[in-house]
Order: C-alpha cells, then structure tokens, then sequence
C-alpha cells in the first residue's frame, strides 16, 4: 500500500505545531497502525529527520499508552486502542491525518504524546483500597454476589488511554473516573473506602480541569474497552450517596 501521512508535528508544549505531510510505500495490509509509523520514522531517521514522536508500550490492547486521533476519530475507524488497528482497514491511496488526543487537560509533550499524568493523579486520590499487607487471603473467604463481581469486572477493563477524554466534546473524564470508582466500590475490598474515594477522586477530576458530561456518549462509543455510559450515572449515584452520608 502507498499512503499519504499528514501528522501534527510539535517540537515541546509551547511551540506551534502544524500538520506535515508524508508519503509511505511498502505498507502491508497486516501491519499494525504502529509499525506503519515505525517504517515512517525509519525513513525520516535514515534521511537524517526527526522521527514523529509517538506513546506506545505494551502494543497488546492492554497498557493504554498508544493514543492517537486518526481520520477524526479516537484509536482511529475500528473499536480497538490504536496498537491493535492493522492497515488493512485503509485502502491503498489513502489520506491519513494522524493528530494527539486533543484535550486542555492533556496539554502536548512532543508531536502526538500528550501529558496524561491527570489520569494518574486521579487513580492517586482514591483508585485504590487499603488492605493489611502480609500472605494473600484465602481467595473464597469473601464471597462477591456474581453480578457485583461481574460489574467490577466490566469496569475494570478501562485500560485508562484517555480515548473518551479525547472523543468527548467537552473534554470530559468522567467514563475513566467513574470506571475506576465503580470497579472498586462495588466490592467488599473496597467499602472502606467507599465514600472517600468516589468524593476525592470527582474532586480532583474537576481539579485537573475536564470538561463536564453533557451525556453527548462519545466517550462510551470511543472506549477500546467498551466501558458502558450508564458507567457514569452509577458513580453519580456513588457521589450524592456519600455527599448525604458525610452531610449526615
Ligand atoms: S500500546 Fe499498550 S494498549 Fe496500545
């Protein structure tokens, strides 16, 4: 296949960036979205160019570090994280326009990484339980009704990329956060901490400046992962509980 690129290319956070063109060749159909860049910026190394600066790690669907806006959209035409994305969902010819998450809360590092350390410090206020630590507890010993281990489950899978921060047109994080808060609230293990987590994890999302929900869905529609939205009114549901008991 042969494709014409235009990346946005941004040498740090403060520089202006703009959209270059690229023309690749050799692209095969069962190449992933990944390596297609990988044989760009080996051509632009070996011309003595500046390689397009991109996030990826694990490159198995399952880190969430690879995150890319291509043709528009978030991980690009198929609902998968971008590292799983092959070229044979493009056609030979094609125009691929290839940009960062955008989001003013994931302002850019370089060309398409962008700064997602606000995920982290929302994970740090609450997306956690405390547990005595000491030899693993007997896995039977706490029972979990099944739909509530089922739910865990469902919202554990966020893979934290930031697709629905980028999809949404608010810029909103509340797919992620609520995933977060859900998977551990609805669990034994995370009682003790049920009310504190879902108040300072909401507190420090608002904090880190994302947008709000306007219940617009293009986060749940983006998530590689398939977070369901209801995701969002369960941990609303989470936050007034735990406003009324701490009002109490
Ligand atoms: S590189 Fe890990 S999910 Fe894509």
């Amino acid at each position: 296949m042969k494709l014409t690129l235009r990346v946005w290319r941004q040498k740090n956070a403060d520089a202006p960036g703009a959209m270059s063109t690229y023309e690749v060749d050799g692209i095969s159909q069962d190449m992933s979205f990944l390596e297609m860049l990988d044989t760009l910026n080996e051509e632009l190394i070996l011309a003595g160019d500046d390689p397009v600066a991109f996030d990826h790690d694990c490159r198995e669907g399952i880190c969430g570090a690879c995150s890319l806006v291509i043709n528009g959209d978030a991980h690009g035409p198929e609902r998968t994280t971008t590292c799983q994305l092959h070229m044979r969902s493009f056609e030979d010819g094609d125009t691929i326009d290839i940009e960062p998450w955008r989001a003013s809360a994931f302002p850019v590092v370089k060309d398409l990484v962008v700064d997602r350390s606000a995920f982290d410090r929302i994970i740090q206020a609450g997306g956690y339980i405390s547990a005595p630590t000491g030899t693993a507890p007997e896995a039977h010993a706490t029972p979990v009704p099944k739909p509530d281990a089922d739910f865990a489950f469902e919202h554990a899978e966020c893979i934290g990329c930031g697709a629905c921060v980028a999809a949404c047109p608010n810029g909103s994080a509340m797919l992620f956060t609520s995933a977060k808060i859900n998977h551990l609230n609805v669990l034994p293990q995370g009682a003790p901490e049920r009310e504190t987590r879902v108040l300072d994890m909401v507190g420090q999302m608002d904090s880190e400046g994302f947008g709000g929900c306007t219940l617009t869905g293009e986060c749940a529609t983006a998530c590689p992962k398939g977070i369901p939205l209801p995701s969002i009114s369960a941990m609303n549901k989470e936050w007034l509980r735990a406003t009324r008991k701490v009002h109490r």
